[in-house]
């Protein structure tokens, strides 16, 4: 009976971490994500340097903060994407799958 907390504790511990493994989660294929960058955001953005062109470079997302310092995550990138923001357009045009697949490519950078 006295080890009981201490399973209840193990368990509970093993719960939070797949929560957490859960939200870390990325959807998409950064490989495919890699063309969609090419022939959409490539004209604003340098993917491999922080020097700005019409927007910010993007090198250095995989350390974990977005130019603007809010935290790069694909939920972040995702509604960006969707509302745009300042002189970035938003990107209704791209399919679901092209989103997820080039956010996961931007979290690569
Ligand atoms: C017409 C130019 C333009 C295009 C095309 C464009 N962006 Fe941007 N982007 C910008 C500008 C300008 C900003 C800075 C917005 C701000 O925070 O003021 C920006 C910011 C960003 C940021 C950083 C956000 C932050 O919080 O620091 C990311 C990531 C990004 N864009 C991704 C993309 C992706 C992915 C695409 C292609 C699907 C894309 N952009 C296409 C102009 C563009």
């Amino acid at each position: 009976m006295k080890k009981l907390p201490i399973v209840g504790a193990a368990l509970t511990l093993a719960f939070l971490m797949s929560l957490a493994i859960a939200a870390e989660k990325v959807v998409g294929d950064p490989k495919a994500g890699e063309k969609v960058f090419a022939a959409n955001c490539a004209e604003c953005h340098n993917a491999n340097s922080k020097e700005a062109k019409e927007g910010p470079g993007l090198k250095g997302v995989k350390d974990g903060t977005l130019p603007s310092g809010d935290p790069a995550t694909q939920d972040e990138i995702l509604k960006l994407l969707d509302e745009g923001r300042e002189e970035m357009p938003p990107f209704a045009d791209l399919s679901e799958e092209q989103k997820n697949n080039v956010s996961a490519y931007v979290l690569t950078l």
